[in-house]
């Protein structure tokens, strides 16, 4: 029986187990998948002495960072990001990639399959907003930033050669195609960084906040007919990159997809 986990502190809350193991029943797959919580003092010697009894491991909140220097092979994507989500074996080699961008793509993709050239706007400048910007510009799609704190907005554009905004104002909402809130607003509360009139209908709205799946943020985007993506969408969609690189196989997206909601 292969074994996975996901480690986290606190890990109270994680969706991981419930959408792997729908994985496993469905594609009868004799595995376990456990939620571990691993205090970040301990994390260097988990990863070197426990993680030798897993096939794989997701990574949450607070370890994605701090395990950059602690796999020995990282992906290109987990270092362009700065965050490891997701720890694998290549033979004796700890290898760690990020799956958040892919998941991301697949989350927007289901509104706007073609994302060349397509023009976004970015809200956030966390780690969520690292990772969704890494893959619109591995899709091909111009992108913004925006922050609050506009010396992060300046950095991460810089590291991904795409443009800062400054002031939301400012910006002509019709210029862009996609909005995504990377924010951490909206988080079990009624409130939008944007102003509720700079939606239109031709804009696709996605907000990575899956607590709740209805934000206010959505909720303005489609009062103005705009398309919507909830952050389940994302969530379940690095779940199912994560599964296909440690079982060689390709998921239905319904499988995790109704498994969110258990
Ligand atoms: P994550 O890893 O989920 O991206 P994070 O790294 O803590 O989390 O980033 C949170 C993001 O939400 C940041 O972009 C933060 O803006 P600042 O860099 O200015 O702190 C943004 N954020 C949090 N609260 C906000 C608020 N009230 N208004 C606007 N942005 C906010």
């Amino acid at each position: 029986m292969k074994k996975f986990a996901v480690i986290g502190h606190p890990i109270g809350h994680t969706k991981s187990p419930v959408l792997h193991e729908a994985g496993f029943i469905e594609l009868e797959i004799d595995a376990t998948f456990e939620a571990v919580e691993v205090a970040p003092g301990d994390l260097a010697s988990w990863v070197n002495g426990e993680f030798r009894n897993y096939h794989g491991v997701a990574v949450t909140i607070p370890h994605k960072e701090a395990l950059l220097p602690l796999v020995q092979k990282l992906s290109p994507a987990a270092e362009a990001i700065g965050a490891v989500n997701t720890l694998y074996w290549e033979e004796d080699v700890i290898c760690g990639t990020n799956t958040d961008c892919l998941g991301a793509l697949r989350a927007i993709q289901s509104e706007l399959p073609v994302l060349e050239g397509k023009k976004v706007l970015v809200l956030g400048a966390g780690g969520a907003a690292r990772a969704v910007v890494f893959a619109l510009k591995t899709a091909g799609a111009v992108t913004a930033i925006w922050n609050r704190t506009t010396d992060k907005a300046i950095k991460l554009a810089a590291d991904f050669e795409i443009d800062p905004v400054e002031s939301l104002s400012s910006l002509n909402p019709d210029n862009f195609d996609v909005i995504i809130n990377a924010t951490s607003v909206g988080l079990r509360e009624w409130k939008s960084v944007l102003p509720a009139d700079f939606w239109s209908p031709h804009h696709v709205a996605f907000d990575m906040v899956y607590d709740p799946l209805e934000t206010k943020f959505l909720s303005d985007a489609a009062e103005a007919e705009a398309p919507c993506v909830t952050g389940d969408k994302m969530l379940v969609g690095q779940a199912l990159e994560q599964f296909k690189l440690w079982h060689g196989v390709e998921l239905e997206p319904e499988v995790m997809g109704t498994a969110f909601f258990q």
